[in-house]
């Protein structure tokens, strides 16, 4: 069995971050959300692993190299413009051969790993197995519609008009009857190859198509809502580890992890709350559900609930909440008069001001 991992497109619901990182690679708990793909990949026994990659191919190569950090052996597949992803299994047939393969959407996080469905794949071997979850909003997914005994009755890309609130989850089991099938599709409004109709189309042949319902999936969405809320979730789970230096006015309450290098001094940090390798945190509160991530500075400043990125600092400010701050981005208070705001926005940037 070998994976497929999609890690190509623009993420343009993520933006601003987006415009300079792969969606791939935003951090969740101060790790790529790609690399919780690898883990589970690597974890269900799966080394051989195609990432097909596109724009953004030469951050993505820095960022998992050749794999063996994970337990697995990469090789790149470049697609050479977004056309679908079914087009992603037809560019990857010589690598895939005539295996078994699991395709792992890069930007997708699924809590609890994929083991158990792999082995299910392995034993029942359909011809496909898809994942679904109930979601608020299925017109922003490929939906599916079932029959009373639970079978894929069909299954629609983005449809107006959803049939069920049960999404497709960017995991699928395929065996090599999917091949055939993504030859056998045309390309939909949106100009791709849909991996949806490739589905619909084994279907159509009476093929197995297995389904499997699943709680604890995000996927962006383009609000910053969700990915605020994975990293709380994740937050959750880790293990409380002081690696860096804490000074004896420093106050570190519950799940806290303070990675080597980093210095937390005269401040109060309440966990869950993660501070990445060589960040300062002086004289600051930092409340639960918060990543900090590497090499960042946070001075005499109050932020909770909220994800800030490499080589970024917040000064003299209170209180940052339920935020995504990008790189190298600079945080301070405005002169206080006039009383006004100064603000430098990249495109796409979103900003509350409580005035
Ligand atoms: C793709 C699939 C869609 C699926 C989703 C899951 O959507 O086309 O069926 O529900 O991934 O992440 P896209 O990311 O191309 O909008």
């Amino acid at each position: 069995m070998k994976a497929l991992v999609l890690s190509g497109g623009a993420g343009t619901r993520l933006r601003p971050i987006t415009h300079t990182s792969a969606k791939q690679l935003v951090p969740v708990a101060n790790k790529p959300v790609l690399f919780y793909g690898l883990e589970a990949i690597a974890e269900a026994g799966i080394t051989e692993v195609g990432i097909i990659v596109g724009d953004t191919a030469d951050e993505i190569r820095e960022a998992v190299g050749d794999g063996s950090e994970f337990g697995i052996k990469v090789t790149y597949i470049p697609q050479e413009a977004p056309l679908g992803l079914a087009h992603a299994v037809l560019i990857a047939r010589g690598f895939l051969a005539d295996d078994d393969f699991v395709m792992y959407l890069g930007d997708n996080f699924i809590v609890g790993g994929i083991t158990g469905l792999v082995d299910g794949f392995r034993a029942e071997r359909p011809a496909a197995q898809i994942l679904l979850t109930h979601v608020p909003n299925p017109t922003s997914f490929g939906v599916a519609e079932l029959d009373a005994e639970g079978r894929v009755r069909s299954l629609e890309e983005k449809p107006e008009r959803p049939q069920s609130d049960l999404a497709l989850v960017g995991v699928y089991l395929f065996s090599p009857a999917i091949h055939e099938a993504v030859r056998s599709i045309k390309p939909s409004w949106r100009g791709e190859l849909e991996i949806t109709h490739a589905i619909q189309w084994l279907i159509d042949q009476q093929r197995d198509v297995h389904s499997t319902t699943i709680s604890g999936y995000w996927k962006d969405t383009g609000n910053v809502v969700d990915m605020l809320e994975v990293n709380r979730s994740v937050l959750e789970t880790i293990e409380p580890r002081i690696e860096g230096t804490v000074d004896e006015f420093s106050e570190i309450i519950g799940r806290v992890q303070i990675d080597a290098g980093a210095e937390v001094r005269g401040s109060r940090i309440v966990g869950p709350a993660i501070i990445g390798p060589r960040t300062v945190v002086a004289d600051s509160y930092i409340g639960p559900f918060t990543s900090v991530s590497e090499n960042c500075r946070i001075e005499d400043s109050e932020i909770e609930y909220s994800i800030v990125l490499r080589d970024s600092s917040i000064t003299g400010v209170r209180r940052v909440e339920a935020s995504l701050i990008g790189r190298s981005v600079e945080v301070t208070p405005a002169p206080r008069n006039p009383a006004a705001h100064r603000l430098v926005l990249g495109d796409h940037s979103k900003v509350q001001i409580s005035s």
